[in-house]
């Protein structure tokens, strides 16, 4: 595990998996790009997480809804008002806000005099259309939960569902967030992924348990270490403005215990001002009792990238003189990417031992032919094959299949494995079954 998020930050603009937005132009505060290797890790996540919404589990299905919505979707989430908000103190000098719990009297940046603490609203707004007037104000949502409710009767309707089911989305969110800080772990835009779970009042409490489990078990599966997961129920005070029940997932990052997952118990509230403000019934139908009512929602709500950020920290490992008898005491430090093989980049790396082989070399390069129309795959050629392994351990590739003088002869490769270095040879017309099932 990683012990400071300055190495993770280099290592990532490094090794291609984040950079500083706007770059070029001296980087544009809280925002990220996520280079060739992040976005592959990025769609690693989600499609696991979806996976385990769609397959792992009975009755749920998938939404896509816009990111932008009428702004009264968030008058009546409670999203515009007071609820959603922070608490700031401005400095009179140089109008520097800070969140009222992080200073004193004087401004940590010019010592200027702070005002009394003032609420901001957290909500990113837009105009749609071509006038800026304040017919045309909408707002970026805050999050994707909401184009869920809204979509409830369509959901219900077109796939003839029955209480209890679940909606999942994942899709971007943005907040004006007042202190973005420490990488992506808070930044003002950033991807969620939300499963609603509409069930009757009197079953929340036991759904709530169950979702509870089933999502701590998702991160320790995926290569979380328990100690460094933890579950934290939210005081009355300090939940979400629509939350009768809040369990915050939490991770140990080095910058300290954070949450990365919120767990919600939140009643009608949603359903119930959408049919307010609407005026459309959003209840649900109880056949017996011949009666509508609102279910109660049970809410799972993760960001991609706070994922991202817990299994890079995770699997980070510096290993300081190498991991090689063969190694020369110059070399300081090796770093190996201990991913979940699911949520590694790169999967699998092709080497050929030396390139000055042509038929060495034509061989590599068929079998990277083969092999990376069925993963994501890497071929290199350049520097000693220790360097070449290294290069490969620390982005995580779970396998590196090096042909080398043999291979020649008996038409097979080895294939080593990333955490053992162990090395074993393999038929290369077994090549691609074997690398499946490693993979699954
Ligand atoms: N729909 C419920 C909801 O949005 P939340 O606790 O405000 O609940 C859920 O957010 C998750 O979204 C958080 O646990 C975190 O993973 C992610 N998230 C929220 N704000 C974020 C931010 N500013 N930057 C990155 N991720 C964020």
């Amino acid at each position: 595990m990683v012990d400071s998020l300055e190495k993770i930050i280099s290592f990532c603009k490094r090794r291609g998996f984040v950079f500083q937005s706007s770059e070029i132009y001296g980087g544009f505060s809280s925002c990220y790009d996520f280079g060739p290797l992040g976005v592959e890790m990025k769609l690693n996540i989600k499609k696991l997480w979806w996976e385990e919404m769609r397959k792992n589990h009975d009755n749920i299905w998938g939404l896509d809804s816009a990111i932008l919505m009428s702004p009264n979707v968030w008058i009546a989430s409670g999203h515009l008002g007071a609820g959603f908000a922070d608490e700031l103190k401005e400095c009179k000098r140089c109008h520097k806000r800070f969140k009222v719990d992080e200073v004193r009297d004087k401004c940590p940046e010019c010592g200027g005099e702070l005002s009394q603490p003032k609420r901001f609203n957290l909500m990113m707004k837009t105009f749609v259309g071509p006038v800026e007037e304040k017919s045309s104000l909408s707002y970026l949502r805050a999050e994707t939960c909401q184009g869920i409710y809204i979509n409830f009767l369509n959901v219900l309707e077109s796939m003839r569902l029955k209480i209890p089911f679940g909606i999942c989305q994942i899709g971007k969110s943005f907040r004006n967030e007042i202190t973005p800080k420490d990488f992506i772990f808070r930044t003002r835009e950033f991807e969620q992924m939300e499963m609603q779970w509409f069930c009757k009042p009197e079953s929340a409490n036991d759904f709530f348990e169950y979702w509870k489990k089933e999502r701590i078990k998702w991160y320790l599966e995926l290569g979380i270490k328990k100690e460094n997961l933890r579950e934290k129920e939210v005081p009355r005070e300090k939940r979400a403005h629509y939350a009768k029940r809040q369990v915050d997932i939490e991770y140990r990052f080095p910058f300290g215990w954070k949450e990365i997952e919120g767990i919600h118990n939140r009643g009608d509230w949603d359903l119930s001002n959408h049919s307010k403000y609407s005026g459309e019934n959003l209840g649900y139908y109880d056949e017996k009792k011949k009666e509508k009512y609102f279910p109660y929602v049970i809410e799972t709500s993760t960001g991609v990238e706070r994922c991202f950020l817990a299994f890079l920290c995770q699997g980070y490992e510096e290993i300081k003189g190498g991991r090689t008898k063969t190694t020369k005491s110059t070399r300081e430090s090796e770093i190996l990417l201990k991913l979940h093989k699911k949520i590694a980049p790169v999967k699998v790396a092709v080497f050929p031992l030396v390139k000055n082989k042509k038929e060495i070399v034509n061989l590599a390069k068929k079998i990277y032919q083969l092999l990376k129309s069925h993963f994501v795959a890497v071929y290199d050629e350049t520097g000693t094959i220790g360097r070449r392994y290294r290069r490969v351990d620390e982005i995580g590739c779970p396998f590196a299949v090096t042909v080398d003088f043999e291979s020649l002869e008996k038409e097979d490769v080895t294939i080593r494995d990333r955490d053992s270095m162990e090395q074993e040879r393999i038929k290369i017309k077994d090549l691609l079954k074997i690398l499946k099932e490693k993979l699954n």
